[in-house]
């Protein structure tokens, strides 16, 4: 049994971060460091008034370190989800009733993509003073490459990371 500070504690508390919720959706093994990344994607600013728990670089099993999300009262629509591939290829999005997991899915890279993710190209129409709704095919899924519907230029894994950086 783990002991900190002459408290012993079982491995669930040495190891639970934060408490479990009730009802919402919990976004598991996002890649580490990513995970404030995700949140500005999905818009979560915290304004919202929901819960919303955020844990970085902890112990994973599968992937030695991972951030998780923990939103309560919130169900994330399948564009949402998509969104977030392209983030963190690996994240395990849980929906949660009642505390029990009703369903677990793993994030999947789309073949098409519209809206929220920028086209890098700053003159795009999509970029305009009256812009239109930024469309991309995905080309390529490992590294993630989007091609815009509209001007044909490519937009890189490294792009998407940039518009979605939270601190530089
Ligand atoms: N979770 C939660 N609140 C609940 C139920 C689950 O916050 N009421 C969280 C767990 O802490 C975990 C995730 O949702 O981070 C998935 O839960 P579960 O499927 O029970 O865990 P694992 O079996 O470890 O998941 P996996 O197999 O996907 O690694
Ligand atoms: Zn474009």
């Amino acid at each position: 049994m783990p002991s900190f500070g002459g408290v012993r504690l079982s491995d669930e508390e040495s190891t639970l971060k934060v408490s479990k919720i009730k009802d919402g959706t919990v976004i598991d093994h996002i890649t580490p460091g990513k995970a404030l990344a995700v949140l500005k994607l999905l818009g979560i600013e915290g304004s919202e008034g929901n819960v919303v728990s955020v844990v970085m670089n902890v112990a994973s099993k599968k992937m030695g370190k991972k951030d998780v999300i923990k939103i309560e009262n919130r169900e994330l629509t399948k564009e949402e989800v998509s969104k977030i591939s392209l983030i963190s290829p690996r994240a395990t999005i849980n929906i949660i009733r009642g505390f029990k997991v009703v369903k677990k899915t793993k994030v999947e890279i789309p073949d098409y993509i519209e809206g929220v993710i920028k086209c890098a190209n700053p003159v795009c129409i999509t970029n305009s003073k009256e812009p239109l709704i930024p469309k991309f095919r995905v080309i390529s899924k490992n590294p993630v490459v989007l091609r815009c519907l509209y001007c044909k230029r490519y937009t890189t894994e490294e792009d998407i990371l940039k518009q979605f950086e939270v601190l530089k």
